[in-house]
């Protein structure tokens, strides 16, 4: 079947609250994807700063394949081999002491609002309810995760919100004091805000949210769904400020496309969720964490957060260059291989976006205007100026609005 006749299917068949490009997926290899029609792009998305291994890696499909003929599914009444391994490779690596696995982002992110609530509850502190996160931020689409979301436009129609939260603008350190008080459960923010635009928090911006958490008695929780996992140039995002969060949501690169999130937490947490206090069918389930171990290998034999650093820098100079000379583009921003380009007022995004794609690269948007650029950890400098050239190519000549 060509690409029409299974999407016309689509059309008829699926909810209608995606609107995909019009192409549909059959294979893919490192960077690289092909369609039902033998098409081919270079894929500078990676599901959105997900696969970081690459596409069909096939270390982690032969972990997938040994560990689904062996044991894919117990439930949490019983320990497995798998999850435990995962938990304590995460403990090596990161600066977290506990974990707690679940299947999304969203999910990973409704256990922390959870978890900070609970934890002053157990500690006799029933008042303390509330959350603060911060306008622009993204954190999933599950009602908890939506309520502490900053962007009016997935709430609407979709409300009541959880409640008890407060949004403030991001990077704006005297918004968060005024925010934070004795009442305040959790400050839940991400070291760099992926959705929101591929926006940097300072230093000085996450040492101050930490030091006023501290002072006022909330938990600091960071939301590194999308910049975890080597995608910024370190393992977790929050190295670079050396601002180390109470508890932090982890998912996207995990599992490199195998759906897994995760709630990693320091030691004085341990016991924020007693038992029976939050769970999950599928979390941890064995085939979950076989293939997030492997993905952990497959970091390690190929040097990939290095790779994330030494190529994101290389891409960062590229598209600062970039912006300097296109009037399209106002500034380059962001960390390793979470990188954006925001376009000027009166540029098209999705234009851009679609023209792109037609010289066969693909690339996502994010915060509306920034063209952003999360390919595989695996990606080289020469795939990186191949897809450099096609954008380059697009922006000279800039799809304007109206
Ligand atoms: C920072 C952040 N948090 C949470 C989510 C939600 O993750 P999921 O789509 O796996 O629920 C995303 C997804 O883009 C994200 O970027």
């Amino acid at each position: 079947m060509s690409n029409q006749q299974l999407i016309d299917v689509a059309q008829r068949t699926f909810l209608a609250n995606y609107r995909p490009a019009p192409m549909v997926l059959e294979k893919g290899e490192g960077c690289r994807l092909e369609d039902v029609e033998g098409n081919r792009w270079l894929d500078l998305c990676a599901g959105i700063a997900v696969v970081c291994v690459g596409h069909g890696h096939p270390k982690l499909a032969a972990a997938i394949a040994e560990q689904a003929g062996r044991l894919m599914h117990v439930s949490n009444l019983f320990y497995n081999r798998r999850a435990i391994e995962l938990a304590e490779q995460l403990a090596a690596r990161t600066a977290f002491d506990r974990f707690y696995f679940c299947n999304s982002g969203a999910e990973a992110n409704e256990a922390l609002l959870k978890l900070a609530r609970r934890a002053h509850f157990e500690r006799g502190d029933t008042q303390r309810t509330g959350m603060v996160a911060a306008l622009s931020s993204f954190h999933g689409r599950t009602m908890g995760a939506l309520s502490m979301t900053g962007q009016p436009k997935y709430h609407e129609g979709m409300g009541p919100m959880v409640g008890d939260v407060q949004h403030v603008p991001y990077g704006d350190l005297a918004a968060l004091e005024q925010a934070v008080d004795g009442r305040t459960a959790g400050v839940l923010l991400e070291p760099v805000q992926g959705e929101g635009g591929v926006v940097v928090g300072s230093t000085e911006y996450l040492q101050g949210a930490r030091k006023l958490c501290d002072d006022r008695g909330a938990l600091l929780l960071f939301d590194e769904v999308q910049t975890g996992f080597g995608r910024t140039g370190s393992f977790l995002a929050h190295e670079h400020s050396g601002v180390l969060p109470d508890a932090c949501a982890l998912a996207k690169g995990i599992g490199s496309g195998f759906p897994l999130g995760a709630v990693a937490v320091r030691e004085a947490l341990t016991d924020a969720l007693p038992p029976g206090t939050h769970a999950t069918t599928y979390g941890g389930n064995p085939l979950a964490c076989a293939a997030a171990l492997a993905v952990l290998e497959i970091f390690d034999a190929e040097g990939l957060v290095d790779n994330s650093q030494r190529v994101g820098q290389y891409l960062g100079d590229k598209l600062g260059a970039l912006a300097q000379r296109n009037d399209a583009v106002v500034e380059a921003r962001g960390l390793g291989l979470l990188r954006g380009l925001k376009l000027a007022a009166d540029v098209d995004p999705g234009a851009v976006l679609a023209a792109v794609r037609d010289q066969g690269v693909l690339l996502s948007l994010a915060g509306g205007d920034v063209l952003r650029f999360t390919p595989p950890l695996c990606v080289t400098t020469a795939e990186l100026d191949e897809g450099l050239e096609a954008v380059e190519r697009v922006l000279q000549n800039a799809p304007r609005k109206g």
